[in-house]
């Protein structure tokens, strides 16, 4: 076993429920860079709708699902349990403004789409559109919209929506000898401040191979 001596810094502790006491809380820019879900929908009654969402992430590789959270009820969600299904839609550089205008909150009528200047397209096997410009979008189905609770048990206005990715387009050139190219695609990442993004490049990359248990000497799990 490798062994590595513990840090001993000077440590800034709060307990969130009383206050971070910094002039800004440090949460968001901890948990960051984070992916961001672009999403769109169709309401009931045929409107677009196009938001993105940074608390978000895939959460299974098998089946894909993926999830992002909102604070209160916002349109993408009531559409998504609505009609059951929504798109994800990469934010790629080039689309980063577009991106931030269809954030713009505004009443459910509106079509964030037509906001931004995007193109909604035709998806191949729900009825949500996705957004023509992305390079890469996933079609999905809601499997579950999870209203979160606080520590005492106590409902928030917090919901999670979950969704099963039931389709995949990947713009071809994204694909080199058939592998996606994550830094060709050039997603924009959220970090912590109201202005903060990241994008990424081969610099960036590093490469680590996981251990096997007969690398450690461990018995390998049954
Ligand atoms: C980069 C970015 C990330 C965002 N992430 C979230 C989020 O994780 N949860 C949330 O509730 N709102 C988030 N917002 C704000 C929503 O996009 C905004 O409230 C939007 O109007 C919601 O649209 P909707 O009601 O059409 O779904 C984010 C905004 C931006 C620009």
């Amino acid at each position: 076993m490798s062994e590595t001596t513990p840090r001993q810094p000077s440590r800034y502790f709060y307990e969130p429920a009383a206050g971070h006491g910094l002039p800004h809380s440090p949460f968001k820019a901890i948990i960051a860079p984070r992916p961001i879900g672009w999403i769109s929908t169709r309401d009931a009654a045929g409107v677009l709708n196009l938001a993105p969402y940074s608390f978000f992430n895939a959460v299974s590789d098998s089946p894909p699902i993926i999830g992002f959270s909102s604070s209160g009820l916002k349109d993408s969600v009531v559409n998504a349990e609505a009609t059951g299904e929504f798109c994800w839609n990469l934010v790629s550089a080039d689309l980063a403004a577009a991106m931030n205008l269809s954030a713009v909150e505004t009443t459910p009528e509106i079509d964030e789409f037509a906001v931004a200047g995007l193109t909604p397209a035709d998806s191949q096997v729900v009825s949500a559109p996705h957004v023509a410009q992305a390079r890469t979008v996933f079609e999905c189905r809601t499997t579950e919209v999870l209203q979160l609770k606080d520590a005492s048990g106590e409902l928030t206005d917090r919901r999670v929506v979950f969704g099963e990715v039931v389709g995949v387009h990947i713009d071809q050139a994204l694909l080199k000898d058939g592998i996606y190219d994550t830094v060709a695609a050039q997603p924009m990442l959220r970090g912590g401040g109201p202005t903060t993004y990241f994008t990424i490049g081969e610099a960036q990359r590093s490469h680590m191979r996981r251990p096997l248990p007969e690398d450690l000497g461990v018995p390998p799990r049954a």
